[in-house]
């Protein structure tokens, strides 16, 4: 049994088997706790990712592959995206997701480390992820490692759970994330690592949205955007990869 705390280091064997638990249910569980929206904000991000329609894309932390499908719908034949994720199980429902829906010649999925990617410097017009680097051990070194295989004039993505800006919103949705969110989260999924308590408290001990732009920014990227969706619940960033 691993506890809240140790989960909360992100010692990636931790996350491995935390993601590996609830990777069976993890599509249905998205879909009924964020009301669905899920779909509208990967969907977002693509849009302002401005990828163009033969672009080679990375998308990180890949889970079941629902950014990754979400990149390919705007690509023509010449477009290819990639999804990673250092999970087995999820990688595995990815594939088996991207067969049912005849996908896998436009998307492959591979299993790989984010702060470790198998890919050359500057191998792909966008690098994406979508609620996966809040669970990377290191931030920095993962916004890194996107930023060095993606190719100059080029954007890293980010969408993330952030905090609502309306603090009327703000206190009925903290309700709803902090108490009832992680509830239905165990009684579905049956979690033994609490998956669903950890989604709150990790967010909670993320960056905010200013802070996630200054390590961005830090890390090279330039004119980081940031765009807020649904009151704030979540926030997409996009940095550009300085030319130079
Ligand atoms: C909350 S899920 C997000 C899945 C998907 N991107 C989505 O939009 O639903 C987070 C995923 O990040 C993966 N992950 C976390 N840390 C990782 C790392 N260091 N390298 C690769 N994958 C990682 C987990 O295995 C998990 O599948």
């Amino acid at each position: 049994m691993i506890t809240q705390t140790e989960l909360l280091t992100k010692k990636g064997v931790h996350i491995q088997r935390m993601f590996g638990s609830i990777a069976r249910v993890y599509d249905l569980l998205n879909t009924i706790l964020s009301f669905n929206f899920d779909k509208s904000w990967r969907k977002f991000a693509v849009k302002v990712s401005n990828v163009t329609p033969d672009a080679q894309v990375l998308d990180v932390c890949t889970g079941t592959g629902d950014l990754a499908i979400a990149y390919s719908k705007v690509l023509n034949d010449s477009g290819k995206v990639i999804g990673s994720d250092f999970c087995h199980e999820m990688v595995r429902l990815a594939d088996l997701k991207l067969k049912k829906r005849n996908l896998s010649d436009k998307i492959k999925v591979i299993e790989a480390d984010t702060l470790h990617l198998p890919f050359q410097d500057n191998s792909f017009q966008v690098s994406a992820v979508a609620f996966g680097i809040r669970n990377v051990s290191d931030l920095r070194a993962g916004i890194t490692e996107m930023m060095r295989i993606t190719a100059p004039g080029g954007r890293v993505v980010i969408l993330e759970f952030s905090q609502p800006t309306n603090p009327v919103f703000k206190a009925i949705y903290y309700f709803y994330f902090k108490k009832i969110l992680p509830s239905i989260g165990k009684l579905i999924s049956r979690s033994e690592y609490n998956a669903y308590s950890y989604l709150p408290s990790s967010v909670l001990n993320f960056p905010d949205r200013y802070g996630l732009r200054a390590q961005m920014e830090s890390s090279g990227l330039e004119d980081v955007k940031i765009y807020l969706r649904t009151l704030g619940i979540v926030t997409i960033h996009v940095g550009t990869k300085p030319c130079k």
